[in-house]
């Protein structure tokens, strides 16, 4: 299938907020990754940051003036509320939120936000009394329900000295953001449960057994569900994952906690993930037995007798039985020949009843930014995605699971 035609051309609206330091970063953010951005500012967001810093980031020329010559003759808000695929307003100020829930429009900003037909993402930024303030709350909430979408503040130290919610969320995690605003939600309403990440097995306090997996490929799926609308939860090994906070994360360490965890989300949970996608790499066996001390140095060789753990997917597979729910994705690693890959693809397929198994090389997967895989499906379907980058693999992965 064809990659997703992303919509693109962004507004940046910037207001009155210290947190407009940070506009400078998520226009970058946009510029580098190929969005043209257009930037409106707020008379007092001019006190802040100045239109020189946006115009040389985004190469486009910034929109300050409500009543200039120009903006009346063609750069006004309506043109740029047509221009825009998503308006972004980051950071948003309380007084900004109150006058846009009420629908003012006596700058530009807020009349182009009145104007446009693109969807609307407000990344709040202001002191945690001000943010918790009854009326800040009620209009957030509202806009909420006007599809607004709010990219909710985190907390910590506030620059006006206090400790609380109400500092911008980072540039990063607007971005992400805004591409599900712009993203078709073909995956809206849709519970994913994605592991991803090695497992840790103990030998003794300081040492382990694991595997060289990074976890990248269940971050990108991670990512790109959200993206698409999931709602996400991500159980993962101990790798650093960076995905957005909307995407729910626990994190485990050994196979059995990996185990406990996958079956507490998908029978015990409230969530009863309508996927599973098991990319995790766990490991097949752990120690027998686990040393309470240190192992010394004593002998010229030492053996670890190791048992086998339980099979995740497997047992997934089991419990289901003829149940379409929930749809099972696995993954296989080979190091061999790709009709081996093939063979114990279609093999795990049946021995785990899943519905679709990914199947690539070690080589292709481990600790990189890009992959090359197989799709093997319990319709008999089999395709290779070839080699690049995990977030479309992922998207390939994701648009196939629609398909089961
Ligand atoms: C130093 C300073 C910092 C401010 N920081 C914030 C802030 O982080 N969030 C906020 O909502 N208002 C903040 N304000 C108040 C807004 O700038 C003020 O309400 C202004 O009218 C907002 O205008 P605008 O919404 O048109 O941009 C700050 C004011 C000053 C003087």
């Amino acid at each position: 299938m064809a990659q997703r035609v992303e919509r693109r051309k962004i507004v940046l609206g910037i207001t009155g907020s210290i947190a407009a330091y940070k506009s400078a970063e998520l226009a970058r953010l946009f510029v580098s990754r190929g969005y043209p951005v257009k930037v409106a500012m707020t008379e007092a967001a001019r006190e802040f940051i100045s239109a020189l810093t946006l115009e040389a980031i985004t190469g486009n020329p910034v929109s300050t003036d409500f009543w200039s010559e120009s903006a009346a003759s063609g750069i006004g808000h309506i043109e740029l509320a047509d221009w825009a695929d998503a308006v972004v307003v980051a950071p948003a100020s309380a007084d900004f939120i109150a006058k846009y829930r009420a629908g003012f429009a006596e700058n530009q900003l807020l009349a182009l936000l009145l104007a446009t037909r693109a969807p609307v993402i407000l990344a709040p930024a202001m002191n945690v009394n001000m943010y918790e303030h009854q009326r800040t709350q009620e209009n957030l909430r509202e806009l909420k329900e006007r599809g607004v979408q709010i990219v909710d503040p985190e907390e910590g130290v506030l620059a006006c000295g206090w400790n609380g919610r109400g500092r911008m969320a980072s540039p990063w995690e607007v971005f992400y953001n805004v591409r599900r605003g712009l993203s078709e939600q073909d995956y809206a309403g849709k519970k994913v449960l994605i592991t991803t990440g090695p497992t840790r097995e103990a030998i003794d306090p300081v040492r382990f057994i694991s595997n060289r997996s990074s976890g990248k490929m269940g971050v990108a799926l991670a990512r790109e569900a959200f993206r698409r609308g999931a709602d996400v939860t991500l159980i993962h090994g101990q790798v650093p994952v960076k995905v957005p906070s909307a995407v729910r994360c626990l994190e485990v360490t050994s196979a059995e906690d990996m185990y406990q965890q996958v079956m507490r989300e998908t029978y015990e949970s409230e969530l009863q993930p309508d996927i599973v996608i098991m990319a995790a790499a766990v490991a097949d066996y752990r120690p027998k037995d686990v040393s309470h001390s240190k192992i010394k140095k004593l002998d010229e060789s030492l053996s670890l007798a190791l048992v086998r753990n339980k099979d995740i997917l497997k047992e997934l597979g089991a419990r289901r039985a003829d149940n379409p729910r929930p749809v099972l994705v696995g993954f296989a690693v080979e190091t061999g020949e790709i009709d081996e890959l093939i063979e114990e693809a279609r093999e795990k397929l049946q021995r785990k009843n899943a519905d679709m198994i990914v199947g690539n090389f070690a080589a292709d997967a481990f600790d990189l930014d890009t992959n090359r895989v197989w799709l093997v499906d319990k319709h008999g379907k089999q395709s290779e995605v070839a080699t690049t980058f995990k977030s479309r693999v992922a998207n390939k992965i994701l648009d196939r699971i629609r398909k089961l």
